[in-house]
């Protein structure tokens, strides 16, 4: 039977999530070696070891195929635990995903508020002074992720590429705070901005601790926002972990609303299957 898609399955495509391992989208399949597509008929999902991690793999709906089914998780399950991994967690999903991966035998590890934004009637833009991020100044921009988030939400290296390859079109931003005794910028905060057609995708977001509450946040949001309303996008949209009043009010504060279901980040325990035979 041919699965059509609904208007919820199109919607969230590029929902790369902001805090959680991205639901990135076909530049990262290009780009990372070290994903792996698992396919059994024309469902497909990509994987990869979370974090670095060996025990847990990462596992995520591809883009544009057809949302996943619980006989296809199992199999997943299978072939995850045969390589060895104990634990799995995915990107974050929709009410619609996650059906599949609830009844292979999921459950919620994370829920996610997601918010949306029609960008007709943006405030106006403070200056912070965004500024471009250059390619050696990423493992700033990897410290400032680790200052800013839990464990379980930090970004790695791999992390970073999937959100900036989550949609076809990036804004990679950061605001400094002065310069080193070497003349190095020092930066304080960073945003990632995506944006697929008429749909914008705010995909990371986080400011140093001791920077926080003068306004940088809003001018790092405010600038994507605004990048993507010049580009022609008509709604933005987000997410952000149930609990998390900051970036909440940030978000309220930018004239997001937040929508009537959020998504979830799942996990699942493996049978870890060792190879038999050797010493
Ligand atoms: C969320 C975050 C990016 C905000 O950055 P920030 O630079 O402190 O935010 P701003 O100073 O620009 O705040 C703008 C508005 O957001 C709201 N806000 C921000 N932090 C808040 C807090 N801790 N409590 C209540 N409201 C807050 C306020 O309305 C604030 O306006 P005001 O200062 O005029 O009252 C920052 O707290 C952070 O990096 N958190 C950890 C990472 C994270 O959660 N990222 C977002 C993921 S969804």
């Amino acid at each position: 039977m041919v699965r059509r898609e609904g208007a919820a399955e199109r919607r969230c495509r590029f929902w790369a999530p902001l805090l959680v391992p991205l639901q990135a989208g076909y530049a990262a399949i290009m780009s990372s070696p070290s994903v792996d597509i698992i396919r059994w008929g024309r469902e497909r999902a990509r994987t990869w070891p979370w974090r670095g991690d060996g025990n847990v793999a990462f596992l995520a709906p591809v883009p544009e195929a057809p949302v996943l089914s619980a006989a296809f998780l199992r199999r997943c399950l299978t072939i995850l635990g045969e390589r060895g991994f104990a634990r799995v967690v995915t990107s974050a999903l929709s009410p619609l995903e996650q059906t599949g991966f609830l009844a292979a035998g999921f459950e919620v590890a994370e829920e996610l508020h997601l918010l949306s934004l029609d960008l007709d009637a943006l405030p106006p833009c403070p200056d912070v002074g965004v500024t471009r991020v250059a390619a050696a100044e990423r493992p700033q921009i990897l410290a400032i992720d680790r200052a800013a988030f839990s464990p379980f939400w930090q970004l790695d290296e791999h992390g970073l590429n999937e959100a900036l390859g989550a949609t076809p079109r990036t804004r990679f931003r950061a605001v400094i705070d002065g310069h080193s005794a070497v003349g190095r910028r020092v930066l304080i905060g960073y945003a990632i901005n995506g944006r697929s057609g008429a749909r914008g995708f705010v995909q990371r977001l986080a400011v140093a601790p001791e920077a926080r509450r003068h306004g940088l946040g809003r001018g790092l949001l405010l600038d994507g926002l605004h990048w993507m309303r010049r580009r022609g996008v008509r709604r933005a949209v987000v997410n952000t972990q149930v609990g998390n009043d900051a970036a909440l009010a940030l978000y309220y504060d930018a004239g997001f609303h937040r929508e009537p279901s959020g998504l979830s980040v799942m996990e699942a325990g493996l049978k870890v299957i060792r190879p038999t035979g050797g010493p």
